[in-house]
């Protein structure tokens, strides 16, 4: 039986991820971060399956800016595969928390391949890095492809770049197998609350719910290539299947501002945004309703934004016979419609 390793199991992809190695046939072990509340919500369901947790899943305390769990971990598993799934993944958040942005994003990526190599399982254990299309920061192309040159625009894009560099660095001199997915954006209903699209999916089941009155978010006018999480995830497998450790591009090809994600996530909702002025006054009113359901708060800006990211997944689909299949209308109406029943359901507590 292959062993697996998953930093970040607790997160969206690590939790998907998880289910697709077991349905593999692996043996799956996630490194789970100490926390004062829950924090295995994602992975719940196999937490709870008999004949998975601890026959299968096995999860073991630990955290990226540790040295000695990590080394402790991959001598105690010898895994197969190392999935570096860990981040502190919020961009706007690392520019209030840039250091430990860096120890985790950076340095922990430094610190698995350091102990792979100090263990002599360099001909064992192949890594996935987690890198990003946050690494093109300000395009330099339309759209961004594997040869694209990057241009991060925060500490988490900059210190996700050190992670791509090192891991193409110590493939090269240590022959290592070390593969980065640069993984645009996708989103899910496992997607974490303060990301753009599930804040929008949630806040919109809100109001039609009547639990909230209207929605602040920041930035409309940016454009993502969104995508869905599980067939992100399955790309990861299939780059570690490879033949020779490369970096793959995963994206969809299309692009959307976050207006345009409101409008259609309104839509499922009988709801019809009509948007008046421009900048933090804009205003987004429900026609149906005469209600303003969102508005402009600065305070969600960055410092500095990434406008468009659009990716170009040609080599993906030639050299790993992978594409993308949920497009964008898809994807919104999943997660919509799993908010506006998630939001019934738990519509007596507070959910933000
Ligand atoms: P996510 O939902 O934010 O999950 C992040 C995971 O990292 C969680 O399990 C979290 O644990 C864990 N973690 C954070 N700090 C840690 C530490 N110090 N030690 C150990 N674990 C730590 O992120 P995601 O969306 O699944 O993304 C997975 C990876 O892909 C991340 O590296 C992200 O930067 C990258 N990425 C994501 C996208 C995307 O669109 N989703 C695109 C490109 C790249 P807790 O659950 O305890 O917080
Ligand atoms: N989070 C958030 N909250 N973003 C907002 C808001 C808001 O209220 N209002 C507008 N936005 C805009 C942001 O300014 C950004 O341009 C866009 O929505 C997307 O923001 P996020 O959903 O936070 O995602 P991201 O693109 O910054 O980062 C995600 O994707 C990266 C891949 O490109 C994260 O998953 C990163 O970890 C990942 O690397």
């Amino acid at each position: 039986m292959k062993k697996a390793l998953i930093t970040g199991v607790t997160g969206q992809d690590g939790s998907f991820l998880t289910e697709q190695l077991i349905e593999r046939g692996y043996e799956v072990h996630g490194l789970l971060r100490r926390s004062s509340n829950i924090n295995t919500h994602r992975i719940y369901h196999l937490f709870q399956n008999k004949k998975i947790y601890n026959k299968k899943l096995f999860l073991h305390y630990g955290d990226l800016t540790d040295s000695i769990c990590i080394q402790n971990l991959l001598r105690k598993i010898v895994p197969d595969a190392v999935y570096n799934l860990a981040a502190q993944s919020h961009v706007k958040i690392s520019f209030e928390i840039p250091e430990i942005t860096a120890q985790v994003d950076a340095i922990g990526t430094l610190k698995i391949m350091e102990s792979i190599i100090n263990l002599g399982m360099m001909g064992k254990t192949k890594l996935y890095q987690a890198s990003t299309s946050e690494l093109y920061g300000k395009v330099h192309e339309i759209p961004q492809s594997e040869t694209t040159p990057f241009y991060p625009r925060s500490p988490y894009a900059i210190s996700k770049q050190y992670a791509f560099w090192i891991i193409k660095n110590y493939r090269e001199a240590y022959n290592m197998f070390a593969v980065n997915g640069i993984l645009f954006n996708h989103e899910s209903e496992r997607r974490g609350f303060n990301f753009v699209t599930r804040k929008i999916t949630l806040g919109l089941s809100a109001i039609k719910h009547q639990v909230q009155t209207h929605l602040v978010l920041g930035n409309l006018d940016a454009k993502r290539d969104w995508g869905y999480a599980p067939e992100y995830t399955e790309a990861m497998i299939r780059m570690m299947e490879c033949e020779k450790p490369d970096d793959f591009v995963i994206a969809t090809g299309e692009t959307h501002t976050i207006r345009s994600f409101i409008e259609e996530a309104a839509s499922h909702l009988d709801m019809n945004i009509s948007w008046e002025g421009v900048g933090q006054n804009e205003i987004g009113i429900d026609t149906k309703t005469g209600n303003t359901v969102i508005r402009v708060d600065p305070k969600y800006y960055r410092p500095t934004e990434v406008d468009l990211l659009v990716g170009d997944p040609s080599k993906a689909k030639k050299e790993l016979l992978w594409e993308a299949k949920t497009r964008f209308k898809d994807l919104v109406s999943i997660m919509i419609k799993h908010d506006y029943d998630n939001v019934k359901k738990h519509s007596n507590r507070l959910l933000f």
